[in-house]
């Protein structure tokens, strides 16, 4: 097949598809980037640089055969309308620019700027070609600002939303080391629009408050030292009652989280418990677990796991030890209620991804179908994977988790699996959105990401534009204020 977006063979196309990424260098950053995103020719289209690193970015876009413009001559250049020629791919390179000292106020002129000029970079770009912006969300004085999330929604009423890439490093940024949420190891992004058919051109999308919530400045002291910012996990194969589920997360991601948030005897509660993952790993370390979970089904595979595990069979459990306590009810999730559990210390959970297992195209909903498992939750219409409007899907799962947080003791913590969404050709910052929605009432934590790494890469889109394969799932944690 033919490549017309790139001049990569197919072999160097789809390591760049994993929508994360460990970063070596700049160099090293802006060449897989800039070789990704643009295909030369003889009339040697531009490329466009705003950020610190201007010498290094030219060198290499001289190397590609690309004509280099800073942000500043192009500004200049488009006011005049002396340009020679329309942007094939811009980078926006803000990570020195924001950073932990910066303030709020400073943040807001900066993304007024970023903006303003997107808006102008809009008319003189190629149709269905890209612009990066590398930034990374920010911790300062025990408070969490996820500017990206913020200038990336903004973003996304010139240009459309297309996809993210994480940025994983080794090495935590020295500031943050002395900050309240100390992770072992920093990320950042890189952010990707496009210019095509679904973008506004205009700035007209409403400006999110990310920032309103004050509660910000009321989290615990030294929340995360156990908790790197990213973490890869292997799981081990599922078993046969397990693969019965079409989404379950791996018992070793419990255990991290419960380590971190919870002591032995703390009450553990997942309001969508699937195959009882969650209550496995609570029961193991010594915690009680509850929950509850809409379909029959599920809710007997999670209950003959935990009884297993209580009272292995075999076992005549005569030590005499005293047992957690475990309970899954079979309900909707919106009727639990203060009888139903004691107050509850942590929440671990992972939602239906808005109603992605109904969508017959799913590479994956494929192969479950040929294997005979089951490739949805249930038909149930209380069941949330069902909902077929976007924003009554987030609404609705917003109200769910603000009702368990009422049984919620003060300053407990919930933790949510979750991910960005892409469907037709859209992308449904879903994982921003549940962030933005619950930090109403809320204490929002710095995400951290799950990384997968063991599912091989689809080169969807190969030869015409980029649509990555998302292996990272944000775990996001808030606090009860
Ligand atoms: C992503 S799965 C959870 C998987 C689980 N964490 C595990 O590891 O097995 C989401 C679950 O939510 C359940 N669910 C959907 N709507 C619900 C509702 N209204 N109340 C309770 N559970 C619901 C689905 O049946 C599904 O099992």
């Amino acid at each position: 097949m033919k490549n017309k977006f790139n001049n990569l063979t197919s072999k160097e196309w789809l390591p760049f598809q994993k929508s994360w990424f460990r970063f070596i260098s700049d160099e090293e950053l802006y060449t897989s980037h800039i070789r990704f995103f643009t295909k030369p020719h003889q009339d040697r289209p531009v490329f466009l640089y705003r950020g610190p690193q201007g010498e290094l970015a030219e060198k290499i876009c001289v190397k590609q055969d690309l004509s280099f413009l800073s942000w500043a001559d192009w500004m200049d250049a488009s006011k005049d309308d002396t340009l020679n020629g329309p942007t094939q791919y811009a980078i926006i390179d803000l990570r020195e620019e924001i950073d932990e000292n910066t303030t709020l106020d400073e943040y807001e002129a900066i993304k007024r700027d970023v903006v303003r000029e997107a808006e102008t970079l809009f008319c003189h770009m190629e149709h269905r070609r890209f612009i990066t912006v590398f930034m990374r969300n920010v911790q300062s004085e025990r408070s969490f600002y996820p500017y990206a999330w913020d200038l990336a929604q903004n973003l996304a009423g010139i240009f459309s939303i297309k996809d993210e890439k994480v940025a994983c490093m080794e090495e935590p940024k020295k500031e943050v080391r002395k900050s309240w949420f100390e992770p072992e190891k920093d990320v950042f992004y890189s952010l990707n629009f496009r210019k095509d058919e679904h973008s506004g051109g205009t700035f007209s999308h409403p400006k999110l408050h990310f920032f309103s919530n004050t509660r910000q400045q009321e989290t615990r002291e030294n929340f995360g030292n156990g908790i790197s910012k990213w973490f890869i996990l292997r799981p081990r194969s599922r078993n046969k009652k397990e693969i019965l589920h079409p989404a379950k997360y791996p018992e070793n991601l419990v255990e991290m989280f419960l380590r971190e948030f919870t002591g032995a005897g703390d009450n553990v509660f997942d309001p969508m418990s699937g195959t009882g993952s969650t209550q496995l790993g609570a029961l193991k370390m010594n915690r009680n677990a509850y929950g509850t979970e809409l379909s029959q089904f599920f809710a007997d595979i999670a209950r003959e796991r935990c009884s297993e595990w209580i009272a292995p069979t075999g076992n005549n459990n005569s030590s005499g030890e005293s047992k957690p306590e475990c309970r899954i009810m079979v309900r909707d999730a919106r009727q639990v209620d203060t009888s139903d559990v004691p107050a509850i210390d942590y929440v671990l959970t992972s939602p239906p991804y808005w109603d992605m297992l109904n969508m017959k195209g799913a590479e994956n909903q494929a192969k479950r179908k040929k294997k005979g498992l089951q490739t949805s939750y249930s038909g149930d219409k209380e069941d949330l994977g069902n909902i077929a409007d976007y924003k009554a899907f987030v609404d609705e799962l917003t109200k769910i988790y603000l009702s368990i947080a009422g049984l919620m003791k003060p300053g407990a913590y919930m933790t949510i699996v979750v991910k960005n969404i892409k469907k037709k050709g859209r992308n449904y910052p879903f994982a921003w959105d549940l962030a933005h929605a619950l930090q109403q009432q809320l204490i929002l934590l710095p995400p951290v990401f799950w990384l997968q790494d063991d599912i091989s890469i689809a080169p969807y889109g190969y030869g015409n534009t980029w649509v990555s394969n998302t292996f990272h799932q944000y775990c996001l944690t808030f606090q009860k204020p």
